[in-house]
């Protein structure tokens, strides 16, 4: 029995039992945590150091830096990997210099390592990225079948779908198609869509007929504190939309790349996690710096992100730029993170009833300086410019 008709089975006996199943991610069976990894894009964007020697690189330092025991997963790779024509058979192929052992040699390469591969494409009829002759690599619009079909015969385990060239056909249109493509393919495809929240896709990307796992709700961000900040406040508003298997994606992370302070790296981290955001790495790791790695390496801050309850955190309060956010954990304890948009430091005093939770003793960890106190459950702390604390509150 193929997984999908495993799926299709349970599904009606979950339907007989009553029980109402959360939709799973287009083509996955099982709805699934954020997903961890790696994209190369905000670390090369298409510079030629962007072939599979750099992602077979990404692979092997996934396990030797302990990223893979951390949770990462996905090594996935971004715009430029294909050619600029379709072959004589109208199927994609991938750019020889760059990738001259082809993308099933590839993935094979990341799965003996026990990683998952993923590739990108766009909804549209060409990608974003106008290197020559101001036009893009062959999009997926109205290749969806067959594009499907090589990305399962290739064993890619992860699509992202971006929305260059659309040629302002409907998106929803547009993404059920490859979704339904995905899902007819024989493999299981996790479906990333890449819309930039134009047409509002947490309202109905999460949902039959798309099912999408995740949605870009924003433009792209760039690696500084004022596009940080601003895709952060996007995000934020959005938690009513995240579900089991269906989540917000305000971008990959721009942690590392030298354009903010290690501060800053921490706050993008700490936000990212609580709001459940994917957590793609887009640094080259091969190169990347002991603090950097730190913050990637977080165990407690990455256990925010992927606690199994999957709910992403909500804002209880923005005032003054001192933004709270609370997010329920399975234990029933609480994850909270206080974060100090301002270019000054302040002191800030959250109580016990602003966090929603009833007085009491609680233990307090700090999920940054990993130590346990115990505590009221409010938060005095100065926090410096741009800075967020992070802690777990239980019983
Ligand atoms: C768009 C996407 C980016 C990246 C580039 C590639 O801008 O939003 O994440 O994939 O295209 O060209």
């Amino acid at each position: 029995m193929t997984t999908l008709l495993r799926g299709a089975a349970l599904g009606m006996l979950m339907g007989v039992l009553g029980v109402v199943a959360a939709p799973a991610n287009a083509a996955q069976s099982t709805p699934a945590l954020p997903q961890m990894g790696f994209n190369n894009w905000n670390s090369t964007h298409c510079r030629d150091e962007f072939n599979e020697d750099m992602i077979r690189g990404i692979a092997d330092k996934f396990v030797s830096l302990g990223l893979k025991d951390a949770g990462y997963q996905y090594v996935n790779i971004d715009d430029c990997w294909a050619n600029w024509q379709r072959d004589k058979d109208g199927h994609l192929q991938p750019n020889p210099k760059r990738f001259p052992s082809g993308i099933k040699a590839l993935a094979a390469y990341i799965h003996s390592k026990g990683l998952k591969f993923g590739l990108y494409s766009s909804a549209g009829t060409s990608t974003c990225e106008p290197l020559k002759e101001n036009r893009g690599f062959p999009g997926g619009l109205g290749h969806e079948k067959d594009d499907a079909k090589s990305f399962a015969s290739w064993d890619v385990d992860y699509l992202k779908y971006d929305n260059c060239n659309n040629q302002k056909i409907d998106a929803k249109k547009r993404y059920t198609a490859m979704a339904d493509a995905l899902r007819e393919s024989g493999r299981e495809i996790f479906f990333s869509m890449c819309e930039w929240g134009e047409n509002k896709p947490w309202l109905w990307a999460g949902k039959a007929p798309v099912e999408a796992g995740s949605w870009r709700t924003t433009g792209d961000i760039t690696d500084t504190y004022a596009s940080m900040l601003k895709i952060f406040k996007q995000n934020v508003v959005l938690d009513q939309y995240a579900s089991m298997g269906h989540w917000n994606d305000p971008d990959m992370l721009e942690v590392g790349n030298g354009g903010m302070t290690d501060v800053e790296y921490q706050s993008h981290f700490s936000l990212w996690s609580i709001m459940n955001s994917p957590l793609l790495i887009g640094t080259d790791l091969r190169k990347i710096k002991p603090d950097a790695l730190k913050i990637l390496l977080n165990k407690d801050v990455i256990a925010v992100n992927q606690d199994p309850l999957g709910v992403q955190g909500k804002q209880v309060s923005d005032a003054g730029g001192i933004h709270v956010i609370v997010k329920p954990m399975k234990d029933g304890s609480h994850a909270v993170a206080v974060f100090n948009e301002n270019d000054a430091a302040k002191d800030v005093n959250v109580t016990v009833a602003d966090l929603g939770l009833k007085a009491g003793s609680y233990t307090m960890r700090d999920l940054w300086a990993h130590t346990d106190a115990k505590g009221d459950g409010s938060i005095k702390v100065n926090l410096a410019p741009h800075a967020t604390v992070m802690y777990r509150i239980s019983e």
